[in-house]
């Protein structure tokens, strides 16, 4: 993938994770520190009405950096936002930045259930933060635990191209967006419980990954509870009202795979040792009573943050990759 590309990624993950990269709550900061240049904005509207189609803003974003370089400001309706779009600078933000930078504004759709108070991605870098951070730097993303699930990942990518060449053979076309996606979660979910929640045949129970899908829909498209929030009580998209209906489909699925873990633990069965059980047995570092919200709320997290995120990447490496027969051949020599 080409490197404009692959910054392209990281800013678009930026901002359906955050929908406001930056931005700066208080009027006297504003004057204490100058903004990077940016278009001229309306006064009711900002820049909202420049950003072209809500599925396209990468594009807007790659043209609006060709003016005004690759830290530049967008008034976003109510809110200022900070668009970087250089690799570089993404990664001086991610890395040397990253502490000055953490807190995040959460979208409305996050607050359901009040996920944001016992989320990885939401909550501001304080102790409770901290402590969920280092049980998924050691429990999940140490490369040792990685390591460990190499044959896992090897599995579920063979699943894959087992049903790509069936449909091949059968002559159906492939979606790669929702193979991926489905693929990716099913890696998730028996990294986490030890168990497939979705299949690849269409006729396997999709209600688990059609909720995962929805609540990402809901809370990474554009919301004007967002843009304004003075409009937020009134949940103008109705993604508040949506969100209170899949996010209760999603805790109660958890709820099963933890209920269904403690039970056999009481029984004597043998712990399959997956992140469930590690963090049961970790506690977490909260009180009794915060248990399993926190659990359900990391778990959430890390279904929204490992799913679309990998499976957009692998939909864009193909559509790079069908635009581009050379590349192709060298991917698919390498891969043979
Ligand atoms: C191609 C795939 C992925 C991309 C492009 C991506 C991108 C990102 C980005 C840009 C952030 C924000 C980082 C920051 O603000 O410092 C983030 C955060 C996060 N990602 Fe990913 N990610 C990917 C895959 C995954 C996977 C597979 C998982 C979990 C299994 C995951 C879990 C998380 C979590 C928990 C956070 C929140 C971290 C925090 O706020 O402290 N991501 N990701």
């Amino acid at each position: 993938m080409e490197v404009g590309t692959l910054s392209l990624l990281v800013l678009i993950s930026v901002s359906l994770l955050s929908i406001s990269l930056f931005p700066l709550k208080h009027k006297t900061k504003r004057s204490l520190y100058p903004l990077p240049p940016g278009p001229r904005s309306l006064p009711l509207t900002g820049n909202l009405l420049q950003l072209g189609p809500t599925t396209q803003p990468h594009i807007t974003f790659t043209s609006l950096s060709k003016t005004y370089g690759p830290i530049f400001s967008l008034q976003l309706g109510q809110v200022t936002t900070i668009v970087i779009s250089s690799q570089e600078y993404a990664k001086q933000v991610f890395t040397n930045h990253d502490f000055a930078l953490a807190g995040r504004h959460e979208p409305d759709a996050v607050r359901v259930q009040s996920h944001h108070e016992w989320s990885i991605a939401w909550l501001p870098p304080g102790p409770r933060w901290r402590s969920l951070c280092r049980i998924c730097t050691t429990e999940l993303f140490a490369s040792q635990r990685l390591d460990s699930y190499v044959s896992l990942r090897k599995q579920k990518v063979q699943e894959l191209l087992n049903f790509i060449n069936k449909s091949a053979k059968e002559g159906t076309a492939v979606e790669i967006g929702p193979a991926a996606f489905t693929t990716t979660l099913n890696l998730l979910s028996r990294t986490i419980f030890s168990t497939d929640l979705a299949g690849l045949n269409s006729d396997s129970s999709q209600e688990f990954k059609k909720t995962v899908e929805g609540i990402m829909v809901e809370a990474g498209g554009p919301n004007v509870s967002d843009f304004y929030p003075v409009l937020t009580p009134l949940d103008l998209q109705g993604v508040r009202r949506r969100m209170d209906r899949l996010v209760p489909v999603l805790h109660r699925a958890f709820d099963e795979q933890i209920d269904r873990r403690i039970k056999n633990r009481e029984e004597g069965s043998i712990a399959p040792n997956d992140l469930l059980d590690v963090l049961i047995d970790s506690n977490l570092g909260v009180e009794e009573s915060e248990f399993r919200q926190s659990l359900k709320s990391v778990f959430g997290d890390l279904f929204a943050a490992g799913t679309d995120t990998s499976s957009n990447t692998v939909e864009w490496a193909m559509a790079e990759l069908l635009q581009n027969p050379i590349k192709m051949a060298k991917a698919c020599n390498e891969l043979l």
